[in-house]
């Protein structure tokens, strides 16, 4: 077993070597008050994090270091839990892929925008319409997002950097913790387990002059390990468990629910993450596989990921109340 990190230290290094983003104690207020509502309304709250996060090089930024998450897992997952009844706190990166409008970023713009009537000939009079056949079942998603939007059952916070992200997280559970068990965390963002402190960091460009680069990077705390023990400990926690080598991930995703003893570890692999994950709990193991028939249906990996939680979730919080 991993040994447990010492959550007092995490916290210290947090607030000591990760700038606090100026904004992030109104944010936290916004987060707590979309809580307290949807709660108040006997809605559950998830919370998700959505993206990759970037890790630069050099204070005045040239150069950072990136990762390949796309922000898709996050923006579906959000769709199925709004279509499960949660309210939804966004937590994802700056143009990483969002809820609804991400099935039809592949469209060029200008492609689906057209003048009216006969070709060119009421180009002058400036009237646009659209040709919905380049955007397939936009009236359905459009009518759903405005739900969405009137409900005000969506709350995106974006993030850019990696102290953004640790910092806006930690006041999102904070924010979460007035509604205990009711509020889940899905911690989809791929998160750098890697940073260069600002006091190591160089202030202006590196120069490629100086020859090869060596770079010496320090371990970024796992948030994990405080967000369950004092920020939101009495809400279901979820998070995600990526490798490359298939043969480690079960053990990888035992080891850390053994480790920071929260409820779920979905766990998947690179190359499958489209199609086949497993849901890890203490008791259980469950593989969530799509079919060819899922795949030519459209159905998505996220569907099957979310229905199982929210069971997981429900059950949750009947023991935590009985
Ligand atoms: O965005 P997509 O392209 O759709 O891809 C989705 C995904 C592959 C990114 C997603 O399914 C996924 O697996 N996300 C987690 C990837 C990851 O960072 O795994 P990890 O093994 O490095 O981290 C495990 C967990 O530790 C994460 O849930 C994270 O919340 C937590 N962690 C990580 C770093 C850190 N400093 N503190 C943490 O608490």
């Amino acid at each position: 077993m991993m040994a447990e990190p010492r959550t007092s230290s995490i916290e210290g290094k947090l607030s000591e070597e990760f700038a606090v983003p100026s904004h992030v104690d109104e944010v936290k207020e916004k987060m707590a008050a979309f809580a307290r509502h949807h709660a108040e309304a006997g809605r559950k709250v998830v919370l998700i994090t959505s993206g990759g996060t970037k890790v630069p090089l050099e204070s005045r930024t040239v150069r950072f270091l990136d990762n390949f998450s796309s922000g898709r897992r996050g923006a579906s997952s959000a769709e199925y839990f709004l279509d499960s009844g949660y309210a939804v706190i966004f937590l994802h990166r700056h143009r990483s892929l969002y809820p609804y409008v991400r099935m039809f970023l592949t469209v060029n713009m200008l492609d689906v925008l057209q003048f009216r009537g006969a070709e060119g000939a009421a180009a002058n009079s400036g009237d646009v319409v659209i040709n919905q056949q380049l955007l397939p079942n936009i009236a359905k998603v459009l009518k759903r997002y405005n739900e969405v939007k009137d409900g005000t059952l969506l709350l995106p916070i974006e993030f850019n950097t990696l102290s953004e992200y640790l910092h806006l997280l930690k006041a999102a559970a904070q924010a979460l913790s007035s509604i205990g068990s009711k509020a889940m965390f899905y911690l989809a963002a791929a998160v750098s387990d890697f940073y260069i402190p600002a006091s190591e960091m160089p202030e202006h460009k590196i120069q490629s002059s100086n020859g090869p680069l060596q770079l010496s990077m320090k371990m970024v705390p796992k948030i994990l390990s405080p967000l369950v023990k004092d920020w939101a400990p009495q809400a279901f926690v979820t998070s995600f468990k990526l490798e490359t080598d298939s043969s480690i991930l079960i053990d990888k995703a035992r080891r850390a629910l053994d480790t920071y003893r929260h409820q779920a570890v979905v766990a998947n692999v690179l190359d499958s993450r489209r199609g086949y994950v497993v849901v890890v709990t203490p008791e259980t193991q469950a593989e969530l596989i799509l079919t060819d028939e899922d795949v030519k249906n459209e159905v998505e990996i996220e569907d099957r990921i979310v229905s199982n939680l929210t069971s997981a979730h429900t059950k949750f919080i009947t023991q935590q109340e009985g």
